[in-house]
Parts: structure tokens; sequence; C-alpha cells
């Protein structure tokens, strides 16, 4: 059986991240979704919320599951038994991903990173979508609706000045 841990920020998990897990669920027997738990980077959503929208958005899938961890990747990975690291790739993405995996394969050559191609939602970050709907935009077409609905709760006064 061949896991892969799919870590990320997730503040919040976008239908870009969600077409990697569904891409990787054709690769890989089961997916951990890790969230960082970064004490140093302030995000807007706190990680039990990132986990909820997580959760909620994967739905009822017996093959994925939602976890949260500190420190190194790999060290997670080893914690977990697990030798891959799932990475979606967009444009733009290739040197910084490059750095990210080899440094990881330098901590540990037992862990090796996978990519995924990202798909129609390529163009989508965590940061632009709170961007967008911060000022007002109708991001509904690239996050879950459980993330929509969490980011609608956020900027409701603003979304409530017309
Ligand atoms: O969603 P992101 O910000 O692209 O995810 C990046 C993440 C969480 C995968 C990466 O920052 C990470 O693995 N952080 C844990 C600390 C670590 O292992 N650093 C060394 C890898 S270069």
């Amino acid at each position: 059986m061949t896991i892969a841990i799919y870590a990320g920020s997730f503040d919040p998990i976008t239908n870009g991240h969600m077409s990697v897990i569904s891409s990787g669920l054709i690769v890989f027997d089961r997916i951990i979704v890790a969230v960082l738990i970064n004490p140093g980077k302030n995000g807007l959503f706190s990680i039990d919320e990132r986990l909820q929208m997580i959760r909620e958005s994967v739905g009822e899938e017996p093959r994925i599951d939602v976890d949260r961890f500190d420190g190194l990747l790999v060290e997670y990975a080893k914690k977990k038994d697990v030798r891959v690291v799932l990475r979606g790739l967009r444009t733009g993405d290739f040197e910084s991903e490059l750095r990210m995996a080899n440094m990881n394969r330098h901590l540990n050559k037992g862990v090796e990173t996978v990519f995924i191609a990202a798909n129609d939602y390529f163009f989508v970050s965590s940061s632009l979508v709170k961007e967008a709907a911060s000022l007002g935009g109708n991001v509904s077409d690239v996050v879950p609706a459980p993330v929509m609905k969490m980011l609608e709760k956020k900027y409701a006064s603003r979304f409530n000045k017309g």
C-alpha cells in the first residue's frame, strides 16, 4: 500500500488543492492531508478551522486522513512511516518546489517528492483567494463550498457593505 503525505498551509484549502488530492487518489492508496502548524505565521484561519474546512471538503472519502504537524515534514513522514510527499505543481512553482524537494531529500533520503500537474485551477492560490474575497470578489468557483461559507463569515462586514 502506498501512502502519500500532502502537506501545506491550506489557509484555506482551494479547488486547486482538491484537484491534487483527487488526482493523488488515482496514484496512491491513501493520502494524509497534513496542515503545518507554523507558530511564526499567523494565517487568516486557525489550524482548527483549516482542518474543519478540509474535512468538510473531502467528505466521507475513507482513503483520506486529515492531520496536523509541526517541525520538519520529513520527520513527520518518518513518524507516519510514509515515504512519499505529494505536491501540486503550478506555473511558476518549479524552482521553489525543486529547492524544497531537494532539501527534504537532503534531510531524509528515504522520502521522495512526487508532483502532480495542476489542472484548470493552476491560477488559484490560497493567498489570491483571500485577497479577492477580502475585496468582495466572487471566489465561489475556486474554493469548496465549506470554504466559501467560512470566507463569507470572515469577511461578513465587508460583503454586507453592498
Ligand atoms: O502550502 P505551502 O505553504 O506551500 O506548504 C509548504 C510546506 C508546509 C509543505 C512546507 O513549508 C513544509 O514542509 N514545512 C515544514 C518545515 C520543513 O520541513 N521545512 C523544510 C522543507 S524545505
